[in-house]
């Protein structure tokens, strides 16, 4: 039987099947018990720390809502300005020091490996809530349970990624995780933000398919999911550079068109520019029932990860 208690949650491509299919099971749970307004309290004494050295709307209130939820209390950095790390902390002291305060600890870090770094230093469950450009799998668990819930099943979906697959972590966790299932992949990047070489070759060794492009529209017919993305500001050295690409893609109603009836538009969240606000009324336009399913999510990996 699959378990997850005391694990860290580091990659998405930790996870075997089975422990997915417990965590999605779970999310269902929770989420059919907050549609009955059920008051939780299986976290009750228990003491939630969200580290956040980057910014972040939805995954820290999600977290912290899902702890929240179960009954259980939160103790949060919201900005490693206002932290101790302002003052030359090692990222190993500060985790070593919120181990005494908390049960489970959340932490987002610019700097790819942050949170294994994390996890060496506390026996503390250790929650990885990005880290860098690196991975960011709690987020695609979520982006898996969005799947679930629009198309019903993810076994031989085409799915198309788009944006700055280069520096996107959502990208990175969720083509590892979706490479369980037999899905298509379609890849669609400008050339100087493809999907790195090792996570392509990663997938390719696992048998499946994937095509690269930088045409969107390309990437549209046939789609059953089309993930969009964010040009990641922050990871460019050169703002020029960033100030060419940042406007790559922006999906309109209208390259809609050629599109599946059934197709599901994801995005992780925050959107720039990349979809048009008249796509939002479209029924197959799932990014804000995306980011409302990390609170069922988030409320099954903390309970997973401490429980007994
Ligand atoms: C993403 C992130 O932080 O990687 N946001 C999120 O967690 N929903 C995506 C992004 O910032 O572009």
């Amino acid at each position: 039987m699959a378990r997850l208690s005391s694990k860290d949650v580091l990659r998405a491509d930790q996870f075997s099947v089975d422990e997915i299919a417990l965590i999605m099971e779970t999310a269902r749970g929770y989420a059919a018990a907050l549609d009955r307004g059920d008051v939780l309290d299986r976290m009750r004494g228990k003491i939630l720390s969200t580290l956040f050295y980057e910014p972040s709307t939805r995954t820290r209130l999600s977290f912290e809502a899902a702890m929240e939820r179960l009954g259980g209390q939160v103790v949060s950095v919201a900005e490693a300005k206002s932290s101790s790390a302002a003052k030359g902390e090692s990222l190993h002291d500060t985790i070593k020091t919120v181990e005494g305060y908390a049960d489970v600890i959340v932490l987002r870090h610019p700097q790819i490996g942050a949170a294994a770094e994390a996890a060496q230093a506390t026996h503390r469950p250790v929650l990885n809530a990005g880290d860098g450009a690196g991975q960011h799998p709690t987020q695609s668990l979520l982006d898996l349970y969005t799947i679930l819930e629009e198309q019903e099943r993810v076994d031989g979906l085409n799915v198309t990624l788009v944006g700055d697959l280069k520096h996107g972590r959502t990208v990175h966790s969720l083509a590892d995780l979706l490479a369980n299932y037999g899905v298509r992949f379609r890849f669609v990047a400008p050339d100087a933000l493809r999907m790195p070489e090792e996570i392509v070759g990663r997938l390719r060794g696992r048998g499946i398919t994937v095509e690269e492009s930088s045409d969107l529209a390309a990437g549209i017919p046939g789609a059953d999911v089309l993930y969009m993305t964010r040009i990641q500001r922050e990871r460019f050295e050169d703002p020029a550079e960033y100030d060419r690409l940042k406007d790559a893609f922006i999906l309109t109603r209208s390259m809609l068109e050629p599109a599946k009836d059934s197709i599901t538009v994801m995005h992780p969240l925050p959107r720039v520019n990349e979809i048009a606000t008249d796509v939002d009324v479209l029924p197959g336009a799932a990014y804000f029932r995306q980011a409302a399913n990390g609170v069922p999510v988030r409320m099954a990996l903390l309970s997973l990860v401490t429980g007994e």
